[in-house]
């Protein structure tokens, strides 16, 4: 009897051998292994899986030799023992460790392209008015309604108008945009087709960071079958959709530079407005939106907007994608409503501190988000909450530090980032980051003064107040809240400097 075992294909999944797995097991007979997206829980890869007669049973960091245990169905676990999994309300994500990626076929049988289908029948307008109902916001960091901007684009009078997907995903720590390229490749497409008939363009691209080569790979793949199966069209038109490999800068990811690099130019931020929905590639009205958002967009189609208004707070409408890494045990992606507070996900998820490492810190949203320590673990996680803690949700990534951290270097590579990603556009950052980054290098070398960390703060506001977009706005951040709640430990290096 042939027996079918599942294995992640995932970038990450590979990082942790399942490709070993793979080519070990390529000449076993009677086994069919098929390779699908992942399911996050990147402590358990490489994660094989088999259909039992109670159900899918899952077998963690599984080795070559275990293959006669996964054949005779022994010591395998059901998903539902599994709280890191059993625990989130996945919707979104709800495909990820059983999809093949590239099978249309297996994604229509699953209620795929029912969504795209179904606005194929709306009109722009109705399907404006159900993202206006369902209360989507921008997953990409600045929470903007999805709406609106969709809305602004359909009312520009245009020849051309393009569809923009941001998939440049630069936050350290991110990695959820990259999973559904991999993973749910047509799930984009089909929300990506969906902007394209609300707003009336025909035309569409990927922006992909670089460093993203199997999504780059994935999504080609995925935008030729759908073209093949004849999928890929609006209002009966062919959609031209292409993959976009980004050049490796941070600032990309800004939604100006970003189409500035698309059409061929350096990836420098302009002044907005005009915004991208008036005036954006090429001068045309162009909706640009993250990957989340699009993927988001399908599930809203799919299953009402009613659904997603019910899920999550009440600014902060539907799930977020949570992706845990650092020093904890569990790293890994969670979907679950928006409301949950941070020490909730850290003690239900994050299973515990790494080889004994005590906490001391949590950086949520990017290299440009706040630093909490314990004291304020207790904030909700929704746009709003954060926005009014002065912190950003971001993209939610979520990365713990242990007490072996040193505050004042990690401030330091913080302002290193923020000062070597500036695209130099206006002066706040590019000359508030480098001095900002001198100072907290002589801090670092012993050899600061109290005035030093005065002026750290001060060109630190300064920044924040002037800068043209955020992230010389929001660069200052991670330095100011490691100062606010870690500041002995800088005191300490000035010490030394007068000693
Ligand atoms: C420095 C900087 C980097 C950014 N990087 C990204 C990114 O990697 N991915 C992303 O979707 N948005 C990024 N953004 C936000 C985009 O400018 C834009 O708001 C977003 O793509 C809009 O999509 P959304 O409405 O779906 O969030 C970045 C913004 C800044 C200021
Ligand atoms: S804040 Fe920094 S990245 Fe943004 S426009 Fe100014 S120089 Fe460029």
């Amino acid at each position: 009897m042939i027996t079918t075992l599942y294995l992640s294909n995932d970038t990450s999944a590979r990082a942790a051998g399942a490709d070993r797995l793979a080519h070990a097991w390529e000449r076993e007979p009677d086994l069919q292994l098929i390779r699908t997206s992942s399911r996050g829980a990147f402590f358990l890869e490489p994660l094989v899986e088999c259909d039992g007669p109670a159900g899918r049973l899952l077998w963690p960091r599984a080795t070559p030799g275990d293959l006669p245990r996964i054949r005779a169905g022994i010591g395998g676990v059901q998903l539902s023992d599994v709280p890191f999994l059993a625990q989130q309300q996945r919707f979104v994500f709800s495909r990820f460790g059983q999809a093949e990626p590239l099978s249309l076929t297996q994604y229509r049988a699953d209620g795929g392209w029912q969504a795209a289908d179904r606005a194929a029948g709306w009109s722009p307008e109705t399907i404006i008015q159900e993202m206006k109902a369902s209360g989507l916001r921008g997953r990409g960091g600045a929470a903007f309604p999805v709406w609106n901007k969709w809305d602004i684009a359909r009312r520009t009078a245009s020849d051309q108008k393009y569809v923009v997907a941001n998939a440049d995903e630069g936050d350290a720590g991110t990695y959820c945009d990259r999973m559904i390229m991999e993973g749910e490749p047509f799930r984009l497409i089909e929300g990506m087709l969906i902007c394209a008939k609300a707003i009336g363009a025909d035309c569409g691209y990927i922006y992909c960071r670089w460093e993203y080569p199997a999504a780059a790979g994935a999504m080609r793949a995925a935008i030729s079958e759908a073209e093949r199966a004849g999928a890929l069209a609006v209002e009966g038109r062919p959609f031209r959709l292409e993959v976009f490999r980004g050049a490796g800068s941070y600032v990309c990811g800004e939604e100006t530079a970003l189409l500035s690099s698309l059409e061929g130019g350096r990836g420098m931020v302009k002044v907005r407005p005009p915004y991208p929905a008036v005036a954006g590639l090429y001068g045309k009205p162009t909706v640009v939106s993250n990957v989340l958002t699009f993927a988001t967009v399908t599930e809203i189609v799919s299953r009402g907007a009613a659904w997603h208004a019910a899920l999550g707070t009440e600014r902060s409408k539907g799930t977020v994608a949570l992706q845990l890494g650092g020093r904890i045990r569990q790293p890994g992606l969670i979907e679950i409503p928006f409301g949950s507070t941070l020490r909730e996900v850290l003690e239900r998820f994050g299973g515990g501190m790494a080889d004994g490492g005590r906490f001391k810190a949590v950086q949520v949203g990017g290299p440009l988000g706040s630093l909490f320590p314990e004291s304020q673990l207790d904030i909700h996680l929704c746009f709003d909450a954060f926005n009014d803690a002065g912190a950003v949700l971001g993209h939610g990534g979520i990365v713990v530090f242990d007490d072996q951290t040193d505050m004042v270097e990690l401030a330091r590579h913080y302002m290193t980032f923020t000062a070597e990603e500036s695209c130099g556009t206006c002066s706040p950052c590019r000359i508030g980051s480098v001095r900002s980054r001198e100072l907290l290098e002589r801090i670092e070398r012993g050899q600061g003064t109290p005035a030093d960390l005065e002026l750290l703060a001060d060109l630190g506001e300064t920044m924040k107040a002037t800068s043209l977009c955020a992230h010389g706005a929001r660069g200052p951040y991670p330095v100011l809240t490691a100062i606010e709640h870690f500041g002995r430990e800088f005191r300490n290096r000035l010490d030394q400097a007068d000693a």
